[in-house]
């Protein structure tokens, strides 16, 4: 099973691909994880994609694609995967291609996660982590058991994003729209498209989803 999770920033890509990767057990690709930890480690690719995330803007297609190829070719990957924030722009969708063709693979399906503009801002700035285990969490619409504490693994520390702030989702939403959205038509033309109300609560997204898997 190898999908990609579509939709703008906050509309519960990595909600829903923690959930899927606890159901089938295959992993999930996220190139902003994988960005904000080559960050965290000061590589190359960190450096250089700093102070455009940081921004809330597009990190080049080139470094994008040549972390995701590299991703894929690792064991975990051999029986599928989600892609979460990948591909972003035509030139990335264009790039998924050749990279699962070259490795004999084919994409299962696109799941656009659709919601109104009007409750992003508020999904994305309410939004923290475990900083142990990565559980994610809301302040309002997600909260562990028990305050204060992982319901994963038990950790009291949590943390936020530095570009989890109104201003940066701002512009992060105008991306989407310019680069991203594109996307919806490109892969409805290759009848890869599925679209779920991404309004609805997370478990009712989520079943949503299952239903989309069990049928491929
Ligand atoms: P990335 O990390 O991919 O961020 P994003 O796409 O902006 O998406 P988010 O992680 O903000 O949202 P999400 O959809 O995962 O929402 P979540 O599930 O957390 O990218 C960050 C940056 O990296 C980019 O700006 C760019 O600079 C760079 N980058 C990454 N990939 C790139 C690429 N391919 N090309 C170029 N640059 C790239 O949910 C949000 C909150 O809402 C959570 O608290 C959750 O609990 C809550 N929530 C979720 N679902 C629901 C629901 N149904 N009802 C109520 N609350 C909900």
């Amino acid at each position: 099973m190898r999908l990609i999770l579509l939709g703008p920033p906050g509309a519960g890509k990595g909600t829903q691909a923690q959930r899927i990767v606890e159901t089938y057990g295959i992993p999930q690709l996220s190139t902003g994880d994988m960005l904000r930890a080559a960050v965290v480690q000061q590589t190359e690719v960190g450096k250089r994609a700093k102070a455009v995330m940081d921004a809330g803007k597009l990190v080049s297609d080139e470094i994008v694609n040549a972390i995701v190829s590299e991703r894929i070719d690792q064991p975990d990957c051999a029986e599928g995967f989600i892609l979460d924030g990948f591909p972003r722009t035509l030139i990335q969708a264009d790039a998924t291609e050749s990279i699962l063709s070259a490795k004999g693979m084919d994409l299962s399906v696109v799941i656009e996660l659709r919601v109104n503009d009007d409750v992003l801002v508020d999904r994305v700035a309410g939004r923290y982590t475990c900083a142990n285990c990565g559980a994610g969490y809301h302040d309002t619409n997600l909260k562990p058991k028990v305050e204060g504490v992982c319901d994963k693994c038990g950790s009291t520390q949590f943390k936020r994003r530095a570009d989890d702030n109104p201003e940066t989702v701002r512009t992060r939403l105008q991306s989407y729209y310019k680069d991203t959205s594109p996307l919806i038509g490109y892969y409805y033309a290759k009848g890869k498209l599925k679209t779920v109300d991404g309004m609805a609560d997370i478990d009712k997204v989520t079943a949503d989803i299952k239903a989309i898997l069990s049928g491929l």
